[in-house]
């Protein structure tokens, strides 16, 4: 399967599954990383693994359709079959996305439906909340509002800050986005138009 990835930042996801894909656990071809900021640590990784990049301004765009639809006018240029958001900090028109609902997954750091949007573990720590958690979910045009897949969660500590809860979650993240990506490209796990449905098989 090819996959196309797009991250607005460091890129610790996209490194999480190139690593995988390294140990054998994710049979996929990377084919594009895209990202709406040149600087992106995520864009360099990429380099450095040999897999085509592509870095598009917002700012050189008259909307933001405009620049949705040519950044996916890309992304099916690439020949991708999936598309992976992992720390991408824009919001998709949905109009730009529909031809991949399906075939689109993002890694959210709450406990979705908790926590859409920004500030998670902060909002998490302010709530009291025992526990926090990632997401990983199929996009849709709602914001972090697409049928969760699957989610990883730890308890919150007394000790713990926003730094802090982040840092502990983090490495929950990269176990679990390349699993359910490892999932996905291998059809045991399939969209149904509603939900995310496994063949119930052993894992
Ligand atoms: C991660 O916490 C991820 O859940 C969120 O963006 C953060 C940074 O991701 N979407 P990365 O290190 O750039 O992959």
């Amino acid at each position: 399967a090819k996959v196309a990835v797009l991250a607005s930042g460091r890129g610790s996801n996209l490194a999480a599954m190139l690593d995988a894909r390294e140990r054998g656990e994710l049979p996929v071809e990377f084919v594009l990383v895209g990202s709406d900021k040149a600087s992106a640590g995520a864009l360099r990784l990429a380099e450095a693994a040999n897999i085509p990049t592509l870095a598009l301004d917002p700012r050189g765009y008259p909307d933001r359709r405009a620049f949705d639809l040519d950044l996916f006018q890309r992304i099916a240029a690439s020949g991708a079959d999936w598309l992976v958001l992992a720390g991408f900090m824009r919001i998709l028109d949905g109009e730009a996305l529909k031809p991949w609902v399906g075939r689109i997954i993002n890694i959210h750091p709450s406990l979705l439906p908790k926590y859409r949007g920004l500030h998670t573990h902060r909002r998490a720590l302010e709530a009291g909340d025992r526990e926090h958690g990632a997401s990983v979910h199929f996009v849709t045009a709602e914001l972090d509002g697409g049928p969760v897949i699957a989610q990883a969660y730890l308890p919150i500590e007394a000790g713990d800050d926003e730094q802090l809860l982040a840092q502990r979650l983090l490495p929950l993240e990269h176990r679990l986005l390349p699993t359910v990506l490892a999932l996905l490209v291998s059809g045991r796990l399939q969209w149904d138009g509603q939900a995310a449905r496994f063949d119930g098989q052993p894992l």
